[in-house]
């Protein structure tokens, strides 16, 4: 048994239709110790969430292979949690029904899963308005339903595409902080793709760089920041000025740009 969260060895996607045969990535290799955060950046159809769907199961390589926990990854997982751009909520279920909405699908014990849901309310700050509808909350109160959605039944492995994408800069600023307590609280493993390089280093233990079309890795930042990130000291340490530098002359002006905050 291996003793990665996540292993992506040797992994090629082609997607082939009648008008197109699209390389997505190719040879991509990537060792994910249990517990570690992990952020992939990269230009607009790299790859990334191709990457993610692989490691979820929702899609198979078409060379190469991914495992979870020393498992090979054969079909969708339920030991993952996904979260994307989209908060994607039933707007006629309260927040608290929309998170629990993870539980019924799976057939959780109800009361197992309703005291694990007023945790993560708890925990993300949704006190008070676990009864709102969706339409009544903010778009940072919507993605933190969908994070406890997907928390819900403690999935070792949490991916994230993009998740605060279509948020304001201050909110997505507050996301990342309530993120990085949340996963020290948890212990999972997050993948998180994102497109903004000072988002990746502030969470991340390591920040994956992939090339254009097709996907490689073009290389991979050890961020040495402390484990208790105060988001405003973190900015102005050193090591975040060397990381964010260091990934935008990686990824090249032209794709930082694209890239970049
Ligand atoms: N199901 C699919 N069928 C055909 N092409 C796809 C499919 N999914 C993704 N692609 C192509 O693969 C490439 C990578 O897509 P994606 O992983 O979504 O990129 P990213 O998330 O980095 O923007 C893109 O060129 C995209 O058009
Ligand atoms: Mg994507």
């Amino acid at each position: 048994m291996s003793s990665y969260a996540v292993e992506i060895s040797d992994v090629t996607v082609r997607f082939r239709t009648k008008k197109r045969d699209v390389l997505a990535l190719r040879e991509v290799t990537l060792n994910v110790e249990p517990g570690e955060f992990i952020a992939i950046v990269g230009p607009s159809g790299c790859g990334k969430s191709t990457l993610l769907k692989l490691t979820s199961g929702l899609l198979a390589p078409s060379t190469g292979s991914v495992r979870l926990h020393g498992e090979d990854v054969t079909g969708p997982r339920k030991d993952v949690g996904y979260v994307f751009q989209k908060a994607a909520l039933l707007e006629w279920r309260t927040a608290r029904k929309n998170i629990l909405l993870q539980a019924e699908m799976r057939h959780l014990p109800a009361r197992e899963a309703q005291q694990r849901a007023d945790e993560l309310i708890e925990m993300t700050g949704l006190a008070g308005f676990e009864d709102a509808y969706p339409h009544e909350l903010s778009g940072g109160m919507q993605q933190r339903v969908a994070l406890c959605r997907a928390l819900l039944h403690r999935p070792p492995v949490l991916l994230m595409d993009e998740p605060f994408g279509a948020l304001d800069a201050l909110t997505r600023e507050q996301m990342n902080v309530e993120l990085r307590r949340i996963w020290q609280e948890t212990g999972t493993t997050v993948l998180l793709v994102t497109h903004s390089i000072s988002e990746a280093v502030y969470l991340a233990d390591r920040v994956v760089m992939v090339t254009a079309r097709p996907g490689t890795v073009a290389g991979v930042v050890d961020v040495d920041l402390p484990v208790e990130r105060d988001y405003g000291r973190t900015m102005a340490d050193p090591e975040f000025a060397r990381a964010t530098q260091h990934i935008r002359d990686h990824l090249g002006a032209a794709q930082a740009a694209v890239v970049g905050d």
